[in-house]
């Protein structure tokens, strides 16, 4: 039987220039001991992980973010931590806006309604700085006001140098 064609996608909040340096300097800060730093044009704030899904439900991905109908927000990233098992030091939010939460639910249920396994997890608004990190660190973090007006839809391409993200649709909010 033939294989169906799929790709590895996420729902993703893509930081604008201004951010992307503003969280880049944070992760600078951290030595090269600390793990495997996410280069700078790949950080992002993942909203839904799809993981490898076929091109109907990519199609459905599609509409479900044309659909939605969501408002910008301000997000303050002004928290950092590691977690243990997936091993990755992250910044983060305290506080996840009500339109972001929305946000969320709005596309993990359009994820569900197309038969794909989102993560059950309440969300935790993050963005990974380093992977393979094997212990905790101190980092100075002043809050970084990040006003979103957009999501996207994300295509993760790994290879043996590691991922590289491809966003293959951006949605505002708000218009
Ligand atoms: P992260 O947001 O903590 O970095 C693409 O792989 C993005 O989807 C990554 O940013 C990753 O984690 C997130 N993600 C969430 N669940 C995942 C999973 N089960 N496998 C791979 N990536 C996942």
């Amino acid at each position: 039987m033939e294989q169906a064609l799929t790709s590895r996608l996420f729902f993703a909040l893509w930081p604008d220039h201004g951010v992307r340096k503003a969280i880049a300097s944070v992760a600078a800060q951290l030595p090269a001991s600390s793990g495997r730093r996410v280069p700078a044009e790949n950080l992002h704030a993942t909203l839904v992980f799809l993981g490898n899904i076929t091109e109907t439900a990519r199609h459905a991905m599609e509409c479900a973010g044309e659909a939605v109908c969501g408002e910008p927000f301000h997000l303050v990233l002004d928290k950092h931590g590691w977690w243990r098992k997936p091993q990755v030091l992250w910044l983060g939010a305290s506080t996840v806006p009500p339109d972001l939460a929305r946000l969320v639910a709005s596309l993990n249920g359009a994820a569900a309604q197309a038969g794909l396994e989102t993560d059950p997890r309440p969300y935790s608004a993050h963005v990974t700085l380093v992977r393979k990190a094997s212990r905790s660190a101190n980092l100075d973090v002043q809050p970084i006001h990040w006003h979103v007006r957009e999501f996207s839809l994300v295509e993760s391409i790994t290879d043996s140098r590691g991922a590289a993200y491809r966003v293959c649709r951006s949605w505002r909010l708000g218009d």
